[in-house]
């Protein structure tokens, strides 16, 4: 029996934003692989060119920036992709979840028209089934009266509940992997672990794969199959989350966890 091939496979990825040079890769020839319903933690401090590859694998880099490698997405590049073809892929195949639920999410527009649009558009749904699948998805973010909240605009939700919308968009369309970047850094710490724990369940319960991006090293290790770490545009370390956490061999994992460990022993 042949071994499964990757669900996602990057290779060589290289990324240089329009007016820089190309020695300011903001991503320098990485790889990685990612399996079914496998969770990556892609972790590195800010400016690491974490969301980059998010954007890349996504195919929403701005005009002008030259990516170069592979971005091979159930056996298919996606790179060379025009927009028009990236777009059953995106939102339906692929979902995202942003680190600023406000910025995600149109804010003159109810919650309930903006769940419809994707799973008009994607699914072909007719208006009364779209809101019957809005109202389940809502349902299962952990929305309370989901029904009676369709007509409820974004601000009148709490952050963390916004968050939840915005998952529920991430998924309407049953996606096989979700890219969640930063998901919960713009929310207060209060609902940051309820979030996850979201995340965690609905990848556990729909088969999804989940690259979790972070900053926070303590936030991938209890969540990840595998982690690769981020630096200045490269990956310095990766694999299964044990080792990496457990055995680092790179000096700058050691000091990622070191810092997580001082904070860990503060809070005690
Ligand atoms: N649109 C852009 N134009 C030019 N440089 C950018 C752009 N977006 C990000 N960068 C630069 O690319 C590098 C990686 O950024 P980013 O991927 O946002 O890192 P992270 O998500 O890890 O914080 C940073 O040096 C950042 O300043
Ligand atoms: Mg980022």
């Amino acid at each position: 029996m042949t071994p499964a091939e990757p669900l996602l496979s990057v290779r060589d990825l290289r990324v240089v934003f329009p007016g820089t040079s190309e020695s300011a890769a903001a991503v320098k020839g990485i790889s990685f692989d990612m399996d079914a319903g496998q969770t990556l933690g892609l972790v590195g401090e800010s400016g690491s060119g974490k969301s980059t590859v998010c954007l890349a694998v996504m195919g929403l880099l701005p005009r002008g920036t030259q990516v170069t490698g592979q971005v091979v997405f159930r056996g298919r590049d996606l790179l060379p992709l025009r927009d028009r073809a990236m777009r059953p892929i995106r939102g339906k195949e692929i979902g995202l979840v942003y680190q600023d639920p406000l910025g995600a999410l149109n804010p003159v527009r109810t919650i309930g028209s903006q769940l419809r649009e994707s799973l008009r558009l994607h699914l072909r749904l007719s208006r009364a089934a779209a809101d019957d699948r809005a109202v389940e998805l809502l349902e299962r973010v952990g929305i309370p009266s989901a029904r009676s909240k369709l007509g409820a605009y974004p601000h009148e939700f709490s952050g963390g509940m916004r968050q939840r919308v915005v998952i529920a968009m991430a998924i309407s369309c049953d996606p096989v992997l979700l890219i969640a970047d930063e998901p919960t850094t713009a929310l207060d710490v209060s609902v940051q672990a309820q979030v996850l724990e979201l995340l965690h369940d609905l990848s556990s319960d729909l088969g999804l794969a989940l690259m979790l991006v972070s900053h926070d090293l303590s936030v991938v290790a209890g969540m990840s199959d595998t982690t690769a770490v981020m630096r200045f545009g490269e990956i310095v370390e990766q694999g299964d989350v044990e080792s990496v956490f457990t055995a680092p061999q790179h000096p700058y994992t050691r000091s990622l966890l070191a810092s997580v460990r001082a904070l860990e022993s503060e809070d005690a």
